[in-house]
């Protein structure tokens, strides 16, 4: 764990550097104190990590089940783009998502690419099985509420999160890496809106397993601006931006603006979706993903570099909008494609 504090001693006491410090300041207090606060910034990446999803959390609600096939092609196809990591679906029931249904399949014949390719799993079942297909990035989803985990998975929530630990403690041993989502972070579906100082204490519950990321799901598009900012910037500092990402729902179209909030606060790993498609069987009103062209024009246009190449990802969001069979496409979709045209 990075120590969370720009901290710079000159004299004989410290100094610790809020968040919100952003350029490089010297101050002198007195005739004895030097402070000099480092650049917040010129400690992170300046590079913006996007794992696309929208073949998991895209797909998995949709009134349209895509086959194999499809979902294969579209996986190359948004490979093509540059993102560099790219969630495949999930190891769950067929009974109780089958639009995820064949994703062993999907796992063996993925296109070569380089991409670092992660499934979701749901237990501990879900986690072997995934294993056994050859992949070893998974995402685990405990949701903060315990009826989200009811609805989600049937286990309530203490059981959810010792099953969640469980999981991170094997794959530790056995070179996976995971990562852990924590649901409906700011408002659940269920039992509405939830107290910022228990997700902290959830958070603070996991990162005792060292998750390789630890993402903050706003899985109904509930959140604001400002909420954003105050959760992710309290984490960013006690855990550093390394294993911290963000996930955000587009349903009160404040999607983007929370991506920006929490880049503010320098959340540097979003998750987005290809069009803008997504949502959650079992979260009622939750809408498409932020969009990940919107998110890739957002970053880059502030000067971080995604690696995304665009007309290549509109390419896949046109086909995407094939396969479904309606029009899918981000805010700016229009604007986009007429840049890339
Ligand atoms: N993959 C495939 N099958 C699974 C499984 C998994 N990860 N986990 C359990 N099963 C099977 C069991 O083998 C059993 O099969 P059987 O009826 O042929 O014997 C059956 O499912 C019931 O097992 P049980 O452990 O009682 O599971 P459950 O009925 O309580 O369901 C989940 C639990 C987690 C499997 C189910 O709720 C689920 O898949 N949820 C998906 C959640 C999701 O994807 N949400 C959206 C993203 S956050
Ligand atoms: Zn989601």
């Amino acid at each position: 764990m990075r120590d969370p504090i720009d901290f710079v001693q000159i004299g004989r006491i410290g100094v610790r550097i809020g968040a919100s410090m952003g350029s490089t300041t010297l101050l002198v207090c007195g005739r004895s104190w030097i402070i000099l606060a480092r650049r917040r910034e010129s400690i992170m990446s300046e590079r913006v990590i996007i794992k696309e999803v929208a073949a998991r959390d895209g797909l998995q609600a949709q009134p349209k089940h895509l086959t194999v096939e499809q979902r294969i092609a579209l996986l190359g196809a948004l490979a093509q783009t540059g993102v560099p990591e790219l969630e495949i679906g999930s190891f769950v029931s067929p009974k109780a998502v089958p639009q995820m249904a064949g994703t062993d399949e999907i796992a063996a014949n993925l296109p070569p690419a380089s991409v670092a390719y992660s499934a979701l799993v749901p237990n501990m079942k879900g986690y072997e099985l995934a294993v056994r297909a050859g992949i070893t990035s998974h995402a685990i989803a405990l949701a903060a509420t315990e009826q989200m985990n009811q609805n989600n998975i049937r286990k309530g929530l203490e059981d959810t999160f010792v099953m969640g630990e469980e999981i991170l403690d094997r794959a530790a041993a056995e070179g996976v890496a995971i990562h852990v989502y924590l649901a409906t972070a700011f408002e659940c579906p269920y039992e509405g809106a939830v107290a910022e100082a228990l997700v902290l204490e959830q958070v603070e519950r996991l990162m005792q397993h060292q998750p390789a990321r630890l993402v903050i799901a706003d899985t109904i598009g509930a959140a604001n601006p400002a909420a954003v900012q105050s959760m992710m910037t309290q984490l960013v500092d006690r855990y550093g931006p390394d294993h911290l990402g963000c996930h955000f729902h587009d349903t009160r179209a404040m999607g983007l603006a929370n991506v920006y909030a929490a880049l503010l606060a320098g959340v540097r790993q979003f998750d987005s979706s290809a069009g803008g498609l997504g949502g959650c069987p079992f979260a009622p009103g939750a809408k498409g993903n932020v969009a990940t062209e919107d998110v890739v024009m957002l970053c880059e246009s502030m000067g971080y570099e995604t690696g995304v190449d665009m007309p290549k990802l509109l390419d896949a969001v046109a086909l995407l909008s094939e396969m479904i069979g309606a029009p899918q496409g981000g805010r700016a979709h229009t604007w986009l494609a007429k840049q890339c045209a």
